[in-house]
């Protein structure tokens, strides 16, 4: 295998002219003005080092890629508990869809789609503040990265509130169901600025290195989850971490990743690196469109994927 620092560099070079790069989204209005040439990637190997690309020091919304930091620190706080109101299956529908809520009750399919973002959202508020609650969550990302610059952007945070209609709806019919046990503004107040939480692509893979050895941040030996939670929680991010397109990103992919509408992704090579790319633009699902394509390349030029070759 060349040099990653190199097999990283010549994939940012390649973004860098790609012709189709999706489309912002622009229904949270600060992303919609985010520039839709950018790119970045960081590749964080199995020996701490970090080999970057593009735009990889810039900031950007993270947007859902945070539901896994915090469905971490739901699991820390009520354990097992959690499944009794989140499901752990592919949906095969949109990440803001409302449809299976009627039939199954209530309780998401999984805990990266919205609705079950919002439900642990919930978990995570307990009874407390929401304010505390993203406190908390900001020292967490910011212990697992090893990084004080991470911070939440109130701007994008404002704006969803603003005009969250569809999570608004998703939270008010999950309450009905019983499944959201504290007021709906305040476990929304609490999702929102999740969502905001703003980290450049080496932050984010910073970040996510835990996930890489058995719930172990290889450069510090600390133990931020068990192996079977780090585990888990990859599986989850395999088979739900794009939504409705988690099949085909596992088709081209092969990694647990989770994605954003910020046009973030996390990916998780077991064992070997955590990775975060970044660019704008979308696919028709709602992920990175070139952050899929650059993965699909890393892949094919380390041998990273899960499934091998
Ligand atoms: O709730 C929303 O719609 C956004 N804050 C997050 C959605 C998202 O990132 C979906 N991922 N691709």
């Amino acid at each position: 295998m060349p040099n990653l620092s190199t097999i990283v560099a010549e994939i940012a070079a390649e973004m860098a002219d790609a012709p189709d790069r999706g489309a912002v989204a622009d229904y949270i209005a600060p992303l919609g003005a985010v520039d839709p040439r950018k790119f970045g990637i960081a590749v964080i190997d199995a020996d701490g080092a970090c080999h970057s690309a593009g735009d990889a020091e810039e900031a950007f919304s993270v947007q859902s890629v945070a539901k896994v930091f915090g469905l971490t620190l739901a699991l820390g706080a009520g354990g097992d508990s959690v499944w009794k109101r989140v499901g752990r299956e592919p949906s095969g529908t949109a990440f803001n869809s409302i449809v299976q809520l009627e039939t199954e009750r209530g309780i998401p399919r999984n805990p990266f789609l919205n609705a079950g973002a919002i439900v642990i959202s919930d978990i995570l508020l307990g009874n407390r503040q929401p304010a505390e609650v993203i406190a908390e969550l900001l020292r967490f990302v910011r212990a697992l990265a090893g990084e004080d610059g991470i911070f939440i952007d109130n701007q994008v945070a404002a704006a969803e509130q603003a005009t969250g209609y569809r999570n608004k709806a998703l939270a008010n019919y999950m309450r009905a169901f019983g499944n959201l046990h504290h007021d709906v503004d305040r476990v929304l107040g609490v999702y929102f600025h999740q969502c905001a939480l703003a980290m450049s692509c080496r932050q984010l893979a910073l970040a996510g290195r835990y996930l890489m050895r058995s719930g172990r941040n290889p450069t510090t030996g600390h133990s931020v989850v068990s192996p079977q939670r780090a585990r888990r929680i990859n599986a989850l991010m395999l088979t739900c971490g794009h939504y409705d397109g988690s099949g085909e990103f596992a088709f081209r992919v092969g990694l647990p990743a989770k994605s954003g509408v910020g046009g973030g992704i996390l990916a998780v090579a077991p064992g070997r690196a955590s990775i975060a790319v970044w660019s704008p633009g979308l696919n028709d699902r709602g992920n990175s469109q070139l952050g899929t394509l650059a993965l699909e390349r890393l892949v094919q030029r380390t041998g990273w994927s899960v499934f091998e070759g």
